[in-house]
């Protein structure tokens, strides 16, 4: 197995390694040390089928739970992130994001895979978050030690939200299902230690936080913009580009993400699994 950092601020290529076959354990103890260490791997000409993608995921932690989308026809645990060529309503994910970062416990990773990618455009960008705390001005981050975010997928994912009823009579192709329980809320420390590795990192961003425990709602929201801007900074990025039969698979715990457009006119279609926050069947 061969893994080449990206150069950027995060992320790494796999090859030597065929993920259409079931793997070894110390395959996957190796997959395993380098997302760790990377935090998004990057698998190239993996021609995988859904059976494969679900194989692939239990490797590192049971199924996670995906709310408000619907799985794929006779799949429980895959998601279908699509496009159709002439949509015009907002792209799905556009904005930063660790993935349902308020749920109670939320994933520890996604898997992401290429079916149909447009010839241009569609990249997906990912920011670190090790880097962005560790690199954080003393001032900024000494206001967020020991503060707890209030995460909630109201904004996104209530009725009225940004993917609520009126985005689904809109023509959306994703089957997204909005529902009062976005209301709900979690409480998760805004720097909190990596549950595998110990090393601190920032957890999510605004759009899944909607204020700050403890604080007025506008001392929050000017904390969290300020915070926003840091942990997005562009050298804290890295812009992957996708090419069909391609896996990623990224950290929540380290990582936000984004999906961006440029695609206009072209079909993009991905598999998406969620790695729970449990043990996987290697007992990890
Ligand atoms: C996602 O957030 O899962 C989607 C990312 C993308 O479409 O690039």
């Amino acid at each position: 197995m061969i893994v080449t950092p990206t150069g950027q601020a995060c992320g790494a290529s796999v090859t030597g390694v065929d993920l259409t076959q079931p793997l070894d354990p110390h395959s996957v103890d190796n997959i395993r040390k380098a997302w760790l260490r990377h935090h998004v791997l990057v698998f190239p000409d993996q021609p995988m089928s859904d059976d494969d993608l679900e194989r692939f995921t239990l490797y590192f932690g049971p199924f996670g739970e995906d709310p408000f989308i619907a799985p794929i026809r006779g799949r429980e645990h895959i998601i279908a992130v699509k496009r159709e060529a002439d949509e015009t309503c907002p792209l799905f994910a556009e904005a930063w994001h660790s993935d349902w970062s308020f749920q109670e416990n939320p994933p520890a990773g996604t898997c992401l895979f290429g079916i149909t990618m447009p010839p241009t455009g569609g990249n997906t960008l990912f920011a670190n978050q090790h880097r962005a705390l560790e690199e954080m001005p003393a001032p900024l981050r000494s206001q967020l030690e020991g503060k707890m975010a209030i995460h909630s997928a109201k904004v996104a994912y209530a009725p009225e939200g940004i993917h609520g009823d009126a985005d689904q009579a809109g023509g959306r192709s994703m089957d997204i299902r909005p529902s009062r329980e976005a209301d709900a809320s979690q409480l998760h420390p805004i720097i909190r230690a990596h549950p595998e590795t110990g090393r601190p990192a920032i957890f999510s961003t605004v759009g899944y936080i909607a204020g700050i425990d403890g604080m007025t709602n506008e001392d929050g929201r000017a904390l969290l913009s300020e915070l926003y801007l840091w942990q997005t900074r562009p050298e804290f990025q890295y812009r992957h580009v996708w090419q069909p039969n391609m896996l990623v698979m990224w950290d929540n715990r380290s990582v936000l993400h984004m999906a961006t457009g440029g695609y206009e006119g072209h079909e993009r279609l991905l598999h998406r699994t969620t790695i729970g926050a449990g043990k996987s069947a290697f007992g990890q």
